[in-house]
């Protein structure tokens, strides 16, 4: 296989300074070491030489954003920037991105800080599944970077036919984008989020970041600084108990001690005291192959040391654009034993690639999560040792548990679902 430079798209030019691309000769599946920038990071991944660019920025790289839909080079819909100008990275093998500054739908805008032309879709209902709009976005930057002159709306729907929309009327995507051109006639803004960042790898050993080791500072930047309650449905509510050996008042000992109770939690750290019950930490989270490290915010909200309650409110994120937020209440009883039940009432909104998980499966790494806890303040309300930082129980362990349940439950189901048709089939 040889390969050489990339195809970009029907408008912009490669720029000239670049020196010509080298010919990689490889065979399809021969695993070849590729460097380039996306969205402001350097990375350098190992890729066999047959893999196109979009596979390895979402299944090597996490940036999920772009999508994939006909693999052919006709529906657009994963349309990035490469070195400035659009480019099917469907059709374009990552080995050729050696060397090039690539950006994706990620690195032109966050939820927080949208680029104009987000906030256009937006405004004019430019999107319907929404599938499409990441190339729609990218393809419209393009074509408003290139533009000569102001935008002809005669020649407008031509110019951004090279994205196809299977829901939603072109309509609104060719408002958002004359607006954006009649808003900013001096040319429209740089990609907004292109910095230095971690990005969360997915192939296991094949994946590399070279900014892997980030300043905290750097990788901090994504941690939320101010809490704020988080709105609307969650994500999954989660209500789970766990009879403790313990006294409640030692139980309740350990609950009203911030630094003990966090050491309890697994993969969590406290790393400063804000004052006024607040707290900033971290928390290492994986799920499968996907490994997560939050930054964040906790607050206690609430404190009844007669009844033995405790709220508390967190919010972290991590550098690749994952956001978890969770209100917590926690409840010691006394049971007729002498021992105590220890209740969690979760309510948990999460967004960003994580959000994508089943429901049934953050569940599960809630409840265990929260078995594994219980357990470590039972442990530290008989011993009155709270566990090292770090030498809780794995989180990933719990992850990987949590996995094969979901997979034992579904192996479950398939097993009575397959029972009952064959006593139907039996019955006819
Ligand atoms: S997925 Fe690349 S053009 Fe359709
Ligand atoms: S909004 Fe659904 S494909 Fe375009």
């Amino acid at each position: 296989m040889t390969t050489t430079t990339p195809p970009t798209g029907t408008t912009g030019s490669r720029p000239a300074d670049r020196p010509p691309q080298r010919p990689v000769r490889a065979a399809a599946d021969e695993l070849v070491d590729v460097s380039f920038t996306v969205n402001g990071t350097p990375v350098s991944i190992r890729v066999p030489a047959r893999m196109h660019l979009a596979d390895a920025l979402r299944t090597l790289l996490g940036l999920t954003g772009t999508h994939l839909g006909c693999e052919h080079g006709v529906c657009g819909m994963c349309t990035v920037l490469i070195d400035g100008d659009a480019a099917r990275s469907c059709l374009v093998f990552a080995v050729q991105a050696e060397g090039t500054d690539v950006v994706t739908v990620e690195g032109l805008g966050t939820r927080e800080r949208q680029h104009p032309l987000q906030q256009a879709f937006s405004h004019h209902h430019g999107l319907q599944c929404g599938f499409c709009t990441p190339g729609f976005l990218l393809s419209s930057y393009d074509l408003l970077v290139h533009a000569e002159g102001p935008l002809d709306p005669q020649t407008l729907p031509e110019e951004m036919s090279g994205v196809i929309c299977r829901c939603t009327g072109y309509r609104g995507i060719l408002a958002a984008v004359s607006d954006v051109a009649e808003a900013h006639p001096e040319g429209v803004p740089e990609p907004m989020n292109c910095a230095p960042r971690t990005l969360v790898g997915r192939g296991g050993g094949m994946s590399r970041s070279a900014l892997a080791e980030a300043p905290a500072e750097e990788v901090a930047e994504e941690a939320p600084t101010a809490l704020t309650r988080p709105t609307g449905t969650p994500t999954i509510t989660v209500t789970v108990t766990r009879q403790l050996t313990s006294p409640v008042e030692d139980v309740w000992a350990v609950m009203d001690d911030v630094d003990r109770l966090a050491r309890c939690l697994p993969g969590a750290e406290l790393t400063a005291d804000l004052g006024g019950d607040r707290y900033r930490g971290r928390a290492k989270v994986a799920l499968g192959p996907v490994r997560l490290a939050f930054e964040g915010l906790a607050q206690i909200t609430g404190r009844d040391a007669d009844d033995h309650r405790l709220a508390l409110l967190a919010q972290g994120a991590d550098a690749g654009g994952n956001r978890t937020a969770a209100e917590v209440g926690l409840r010691a009883v006394a049971l007729l034993d002498g021992g105590t039940e220890l209740r969690a009432d979760a309510a948990v909104f999460l967004s960003g690639r994580i959000a994508q998980f089943g429901r049934a499966l953050a569940g599960d790494v809630s409840q265990r999560l929260f078995e594994q806890f219980a357990d470590a303040v039972d442990e530290t309300a008989r011993t009155g040792t709270a566990p090292e930082v770090g030498s809780g129980p794995s989180a990933l362990a719990i992850g990987v548990q949590a996995v094969l349940a979901a997979v034992r439950r579904r192996a479950r189901a398939a097993r009575r679902a397959l029972k009952g048709r064959l006593a139907r089939r039996r019955k006819d």
